[in-house]
């Protein structure tokens, strides 16, 4: 049987290669490629940013202008669209004031609620596109709370309301809570500031409009699809997804094997693949030059690139460091984020310079050579929805090292005493003692030699592609498109 090809329509704040702060934008990158492959049409809808250059994108402004009022004003959403090499449709909507004037993707705790008008805005203009267009949409894909007041709206637009919505949850941290005023400048009915609706501790709560209204609720792995609905990993929200588990699926992320692909991957220095991993060598010892380290190919070399926050647990790893360095190790850190964590690294980096280098800032292309040219990886995270390090990190040979959390539990096998079974290594407590218990035994691993190539090349081969993922979202949407 030929499967019914379905009209898919991603809503997101992020898309690589377009806009990219996480993990967010690499998902909405692939996940519609993948989707294209099982012969669905996908159309992704996406803010247009500062960042994003309309003309070295290729991408089209239409005629087309929707307007938005929001709070007593009028905001115009300026369209522009175009097509990915793979065949995935693009619409970017933007506003001078909004989006083209504003230097960052999501702001601080300062600018918190210019983002609330900013994605509300997004969400709109998004809405008023979808309304304008011609055919309509079998499905919609709304990811996290920037996405989330589309799946509020759409539930209740007399048009609309029978389309099928699939609201992804990323990160249940981040979930659009505003003061209740907000309501109003939303122009969002007073009815639905209910405790079954978007009213969260006499707050408005966009995340939780979303989780109420979607027809289906997915989370990016199977165990944070668990932890959630504990007190633990709920952030507050844990009673609301208990009520709603009959609609909610935990579906692990992939890898983008166009653009984490060892063998072909233009931003290293030599690329290898797991049966010559031979170039890996030369990744190691140019990561070392670039960085200013002792270019010793002996030396294991631990890298980590990621968001500097609570989340991802670098300050357990700062506290571990001084015991850590006291191996001959080197130490390399990519990332953007909390001040203070990175003022720690900076001065373990000042006190041994041969064994640590930080670079703070956002910086694809280093990720990708610190990611190759890297030993172990460390992601220590408190906590982790998937995580998409750790699988790049298997991709390119490099055992990670991760505590058991969400995603990372799904992805990382602990590692025998004699390396026969296992993919990385794993540890339990947030600490900074079971961090470094974790990290000796990579140590260890990393200095059994020949067994230690034996198991970068079996990590290499884990299947970590998009496909079977593809598949099961495939199956949500086709429960709630009964002709598909
Ligand atoms: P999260 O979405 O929570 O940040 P993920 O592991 O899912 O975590 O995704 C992080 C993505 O962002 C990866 O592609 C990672 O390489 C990238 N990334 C994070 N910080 C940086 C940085 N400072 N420079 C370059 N890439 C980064
Ligand atoms: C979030 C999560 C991360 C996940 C990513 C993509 O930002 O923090 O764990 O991999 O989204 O789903």
């Amino acid at each position: 049987m030929v499967p019914a090809p379905m009209e898919i329509l991603f809503v997101t704040s992020e898309v690589t290669p377009y806009s990219k702060v996480g993990g967010l934008g690499d998902v909405c990158g692939a996940l519609p490629k993948a989707l294209r492959t099982l012969g669905h049409r996908v159309t992704v809808i996406s803010p247009l940013y500062s960042t994003i250059d309309p003309v070295a994108r290729s991408l089209a402004r239409r005629l087309l202008k929707v307007e938005v009022p929001l709070g007593g004003k009028t905001y115009t959403a300026e369209v522009y669209d175009g097509r990915t090499a793979s065949g995935v449709d693009l619409v970017f909507l933007g506003n001078d004031e909004l989006f083209r004037k504003v230097p960052y993707i999501y702001g601080n705790a300062d600018t918190y609620e210019l983002d609330a008008i900013r994605f509300g805005f997004f969400s709109r203009a998004a809405l008023g596109w979808m309304k304008a267009r011609d055919t309509k949409f079998d499905v919609v894909h709304a990811h996290d709370w920037t996405a989330a007041l589309m799946v509020v709206d759409i539930k209740r637009d007399a048009d609309l309301a029978k389309t099928p919505c699939v609201f992804t949850i990323h990160n249940l941290a981040h979930q659009g809570n505003f003061p209740k005023a907000m309501m109003e400048t939303l122009g969002l009915p007073w009815d639905l500031f209910k405790a079954d609706g978007l009213e969260f501790y006499e707050q408005m709560n966009l995340l939780k409009g979303a989780i109420a209204n979607a027809d289906a609720i997915t989370t990016v792995s199977p165990t944070y699809a668990r932890e959630i609905r504990t007190k633990d990993g709920g952030h507050g929200l844990d009673g609301v997804l208990r009520q709603y588990e009959s609609k909610l699926h935990g579906i692990l992320n992939g890898v983008d094997a166009a653009l984490w692909n060892s063998a072909t991957d233009t931003e290293i220095p030599s690329r290898f693949d797991p049966i010559n991993i031979t170039g890996k060598a030369r990744c190691k010892t140019e990561l070392q030059r670039e960085l200013g380290l002792p270019m010793r190919p002996e030396v294991p070399v631990i890298g980590t690139v990621g968001r500097v926050v609570s989340q991802k647990g670098y300050d357990l790893l700062a506290k571990a460091a001084p015991q850590l360095l006291k191996n001959d190790v080197q130490l390399v850190l990519l990332g953007d984020g909390d001040a203070e964590i990175l003022e720690t690294f900076a001065e373990l980096s000042h006190r041994w310079p041969d064994r640590v280098q930080v670079r703070n800032g956002f910086n694809e292309s280093l990720a990708h050579r610190i990611i190759a040219g890297s030993d172990l990886f460390l992601v220590p995270s408190r906590f982790e929805p998937c995580g998409l390090t750790q699988m790049y990190a298997h991709r390119y040979g490099t055992l990670p090292i991760v505590r058991r959390t969400g995603g990372l539990a799904d992805t990382v096998v602990d590692c025998d005493a004699h390396l026969e079974t296992g993919t990385g290594f794993v540890f339990d407590d947030a600490t900074p003692q079971a961090l470094l218990g974790a990290v000796q035994r990579g140590l260890s691993a990393y200095a059994a030699g020949p067994v230690f190539d034996g198991l970068r090349k079996r990590v290499m081969r884990i299947d970590h592609s998009w496909e079977r993922s593809a598949r099961l979202y495939d199956g949500i949407y086709k429960e709630l498109v009964p002709t598909a």
